[in-house]
């Protein structure tokens, strides 16, 4: 996560259908240069009011540059509580309750006795946003002694020690092929764009060997689609993974204006929603 700067933006309205705004964070699965598949333009005459969809990173001042943006008549997708909807655990879990691992966060480190008798061992543990970089280490807690390592390494951690702690009861996923490392181990986990409710690509979450067959991505996108619904934003990113007994469940869901695009064609995915504002929406809804 890193401050953005607007002025270090690029403002492009791409098929003449959809603004967006970009900016390069030099990470291979998140950018993606637009003006290489598709036709873009840089009209200095724009609408004095547009809606823009930020492709700039995951940033520590959304806020901050959501109301810059606004006063030049730049209209993010997701207000500043949208964006806090889809990124904080705290504020989608209620939504997404039953689809989804049971959770409970704290502001600071509970006993482990308190997780023990609430979600039992071993449990999942992460910061409200995000783990430290898949880490298994800080993420799979088996005992009290992993417990405490952890929380302490949380305090040093720079992408950890802002965020609340969260503990989620600990789902065994179907595991595919993955190398032993200290990462979090690979399983049958695919990730969804959402935009304006409808799927605009789905694809591996992990590089590694696997796919779904047609009736898994039938069942994976239909509890995808049920916690979209449920979030009704206006372009979110719904990750989901199937259990070792085949149930599918919500893994964690994001703004897709911040998210790396895993397997999923960035050019497919673009596509599809330039498709969909030019076929349902018309031109107008965004500019
Ligand atoms: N409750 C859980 N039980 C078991 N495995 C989990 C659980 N939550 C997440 N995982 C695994 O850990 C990985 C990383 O967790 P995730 O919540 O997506 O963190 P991040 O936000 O850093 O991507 C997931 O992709 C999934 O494979
Ligand atoms: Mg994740």
């Amino acid at each position: 996560m890193f401050r953005v700067n607007p002025d270090n933006l690029d403002l492009i309205l791409l098929e003449e259908a959809v603004w967006v705004l970009v900016g390069e964070v030099n990470l291979p699965s998140y950018d993606f240069s637009l003006s290489q598949f598709f036709a873009c333009r840089r009209p200095w005459n724009r609408p004095e009011q547009i809606t823009a969809i930020g492709r700039f990173g995951a940033v520590t001042n959304y806020d901050e540059l959501y109301q810059q943006l606004a006063a030049d008549g730049i209209f993010l997708v997701h207000s500043p509580e949208q964006h806090l909807l889809a990124s904080e655990l705290p504020r989608w879990y209620p939504l997404l309750e039953g689809l989804t691992p049971k959770s409970f966060w704290f502001s600071e480190p509970p006993d482990i006795a308190i997780l023990e008798q609430t979600i039992g061992l071993p449990l999942f543990l992460k910061g409200s946003r995000q783990t430290s970089r898949h880490k298994a280490a800080l993420s799979i807690i088996r005992s009290s002694e992993d417990y405490y390592r952890a929380i302490k390494a949380y305090k040093e951690d720079p992408i950890l020690h802002y965020q609340d702690l969260v503990c989620r009861e600990f789902v065994q996923l179907r595991p595919v092929p993955s190398e032993l490392t200290e990462k979090i181990p690979a399983s049958f986990e695919f990730r969804s764009f959402w935009w304006q409710g409808q799927c605009v690509g789905a694809a591996q979450y992990w590089s590694t060997s696997y796919d779904w067959n047609q009736q898994e991505q039938k069942a994976a996108l239909l509890v995808a689609s049920e916690a979209a619904m449920r979030l009704n934003l206006p372009f979110v990113v719904i990750d989901v993974a199937q259990t070792i007994t085949g149930e599918w469940i919500v893994i964690e869901c994001n703004d897709g204006q911040e998210s790396g695009y895993a397997a999923i064609s960035p050019f497919t995915l673009w596509q599809n929603l330039i498709a969909q504002e030019k076929g349902l929406f018309g031109n107008k809804k965004l500019g």
